[in-house]
């Protein structure tokens, strides 16, 4: 199947990797090109977001970037306006900015804390303040918010902030559903499990790991019912779905993308 989001026009948050390969947000807007949608790439990091674009018009779509911070509510408005100015219109808003912190309620700093609810659930508060005016307008549009098997279950590991935002950005999203379905507006989460993307090696075996590289991919391969850790692409095929015609029924939904590890963890 090809052209599943012809015609459209797709703002990818954290459309760069922190690291060379596939992370989610880079594979989303390269999967979403292909499929014929017109993507703008915005990172906070300029440079990541332009290796995306030049992907994707090597590969003949079409792409524009710009650099964001989506924790700020100037750049998310004037991300939302470039969009605009460039392409006329946003059908799919695609949530991918997050990240985690580790720490307890006790060994985490006010800082950390105030930090990460800004990175996972301001940004997408401030990404939908300033895109859904936008879709009401056209009478459409599709949001897809990138959450973790952090925010429904706790397998191991603390980081308590990051937990407790990804779980608010699952009730973030259902009321956003049930507000704007009667303007044809749609909201629904991947909730991805243990993916084997760049941060992994850019970032958590820094925070959880014990330096023994082969150990910590072993451990994370080992916790999911399939034996191996999911990857970018899992996640963007899943998105993909969400942002399309095809899924013009479903909203408020959270589609895991786990490979049966929250399954297990019941
Ligand atoms: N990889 C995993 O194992 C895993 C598991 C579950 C959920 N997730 C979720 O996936 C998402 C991230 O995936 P990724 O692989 O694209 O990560 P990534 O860390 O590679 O980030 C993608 C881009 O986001 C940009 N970014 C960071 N802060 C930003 C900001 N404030 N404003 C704009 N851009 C910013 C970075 O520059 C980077 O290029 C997060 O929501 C994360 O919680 C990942």
């Amino acid at each position: 199947m090809t052209g599943r989001l012809d015609g459209k026009v797709a703002l990818v948050t954290g459309a760069g990797s922190v690291g060379p390969g596939w992370g989610n947000g880079k594979a989303v807007a390269v999967l979403f090109a292909r499929e014929g949608a017109r993507v703008l790439a915005a990172d906070i990091h300029a440079d990541a977001a332009e290796e995306t674009r030049g992907l994707i018009e090597g590969e003949g779509g079409e792409c524009a970037v710009v650099s964001a911070d989506v924790t700020d509510s100037s750049s998310v408005k004037a991300m939302v306006e470039t969009c605009l100015e460039r392409f006329g219109r946003i059908d799919v808003l695609h949530n991918n900015v997050g990240g985690s912190a580790p720490g307890d309620p006790v060994a985490m700093d006010e800082a950390v804390w105030d930090a990460q609810i800004a990175l996972n659930l301001t940004s997408v508060f401030l990404t939908c303040k300033h895109v859904l005016p936008v879709m009401v307008e056209q009478g459409v549009g599709a949001i897809v918010n990138v959450s973790s098997l952090a925010g429904v279950r706790y397998f191991g590991r603390d980081n308590i902030a990051y937990t407790a935002a990804k779980a608010g950005l699952h009730k973030f999203t259902e009321q956003i559903a049930v507000k704007y379905a009667p303007q044809n507006i749609r909201a629904n989460t991947v909730i991805a499990g243990l993916m084997h993307t760049p941060l992994v090696e850019a970032r958590l075996m820094r925070q959880y790991g014990d330096g023994d590289r082969q150990a910590f991919l072993d451990e994370r391969n080992a916790l999911v019912p399939m034996g191996r850790m999911g990857d970018a692409w899992d996640v963007a095929r899943a998105a993909l779905f969400l942002a399309s015609d095809e899924a013009g029924y479903v909203t408020g939904a959270q589609i895991l993308v786990d490979g049966g590890i929250t399954a297990k963890c019941n």
